[in-house]
């Protein structure tokens, strides 16, 4: 039956792990995947999880057969993004539904897209997190990308963007990174959304935000999610992935959401029901635990103020790492500037080392990071900071 089938190409994040894990260095740093670590470079479960999990131990019903998903989960969701007074929450023009993290979220929208939009396009960010095109393509949308980050300036390109926002054809469908952009660390400027905001208007295109790093750009929920609502205050009909893998360091348990802003609640109901319609030929509906431990902190205050907290810890931890890698760097004497280290925000460093310097720090160095030179700062401790600062040095400066 299967003498036709090949191996798959490997994932250019997810295979990074699997290559550190191989690697019986006692020196060998994984910064591949975005996902936080402590200063001992352990994985983390935070104490506002610990705490609801033993909240919901044995008093939840884990058996569910609604399509709906967990209902609170997609509410508090939807306030995150849109704000806690936000009229569209109120008067519930959205389509808000639980889905398998950012990826499930993407995915299901994507098919929701190809079947009620079947000649659109979606354009991507250049560069953008390796799996936006694996997921359009799959769902048989075609992608285009549009200018996004300077390699120059190692920082956005935002003229050729705006560029590419004009000349795209109107009603166009846009990915954008509302912060923490991934893999790049740059984000626009409030001024700046709003003139992308303004564009859009005047195209017509729909803006689709994938929110995976909320409160990692900025230690701040609501600054985080300024983007979603200088468009949605314009009045743009707007498309919400959230992801809750990486602010409450969830990534197993696949917890997100995806919203889709309506005219009206009438419409809402229309396109939540198509949307539960394609989830239950993919997965039926989605699984109980990771939601009720995300709908729990986020409706209990004491729970809900701690995440914030143990949020704010997480981004000065890799804040500091950003101040500590540059300044190894300068001590070094490295003829480079490395400024867009501490330039840059969010989980990413976008380092500016070629993929030949990147194999040279994995070969000589064992250090591990994925070809287009993102660094997952999460993986950088007081420990190996100085480290790495060594191996960067030593492969970047003839
Ligand atoms: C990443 O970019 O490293 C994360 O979003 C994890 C993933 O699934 O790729």
């Amino acid at each position: 039956w299967w003498h036709n089938v090949g191996i798959a190409p490997k994932d250019p994040i997810l295979s990074i792990t699997e290559a550190f894990f191989a690697d019986s260095s006692p020196n060998k740093i994984n910064l591949g995947v975005g996902a936080y670590r402590d200063d001992e470079g352990k994985p983390v479960v935070l104490q506002c999880v610990r705490d609801a999990e033993a909240k919901i131990t044995g008093c939840e019903f884990l058996e569910s057969l609604s399509r709906q998903g967990n209902v609170k989960l997609v509410e508090e969701s939807a306030k995150l993004a849109y704000g806690e007074n936000s009229d569209v929450v109120k008067e519930g023009r959205f389509a808000g539904v639980q889905a398998l993290s950012g990826t499930g979220a993407c995915r299901l929208f994507a098919e929701f897209q190809r079947r009620f939009r079947p000649e659109s396009q979606i354009y991507l960010p250049s560069p953008t997190w390796s799996n936006h095109h694996n997921i359009w393509r799959d769902a048989r949308v075609p992608s285009r990308t549009y200018h996004y980050y300077d390699p120059e300036s190692k920082g956005l390109h935002f003229g050729a963007l705006m560029d590419d926002v004009k000349n795209a054809p109107d009603h166009s469908f846009f990915l954008l990174h509302p912060c923490a952009h991934n893999p790049t660390g740059v984000d626009p400027t409030e001024e700046q959304w709003r003139e992308i905001s303004h564009q859009f208007k005047v195209k017509n295109h729909f803006p689709f935000f994938d929110m995976a790093y909320q409160g990692f750009a900025s230690g701040n929920l609501s600054k985080d999610a300024q983007a979603i609502r200088i468009f949605v205050e314009d009045g743009h009909l707007i498309g919400c992935v959230q992801s809750f893998s990486k602010n409450m360091g969830l990534y197993g348990q696949r917890v997100g959401c995806l919203s889709v802003l309506c005219m009206n609640a009438k419409q809402a109901i229309a396109v939540k029901s198509q949307l539960q319609h394609i989830a239950r030929a993919m997965y039926s509906n989605p699984p109980v635990h990771g939601a009720l431990l995300v709908s729990t902190i986020l409706c209990d205050p004491h729970l809900r103020n701690l995440w914030v907290e143990e949020l704010k810890v997480m981004v000065n931890r890799t804040t500091k790492m950003r101040v500590t890698l540059q300044k190894n760097l300068e001590e070094l004497g490295s003829p480079l500037n490395w400024d867009h280290i501490t330039n840059q925000i969010g989980m990413f460093c976008y380092s500016g080392l070629t993929p030949e310097q990147v194999d040279q720090l994995r070969n000589k160095f064992h250090i591990y990071m994925t070809h287009d030179g993102r660094i997952s700062m999460a993986g950088i401790t007081t420990g190996n900071v100085a480290y790495l600062a060594n191996a960067i040095h030593e492969v970047t400066k003839s």
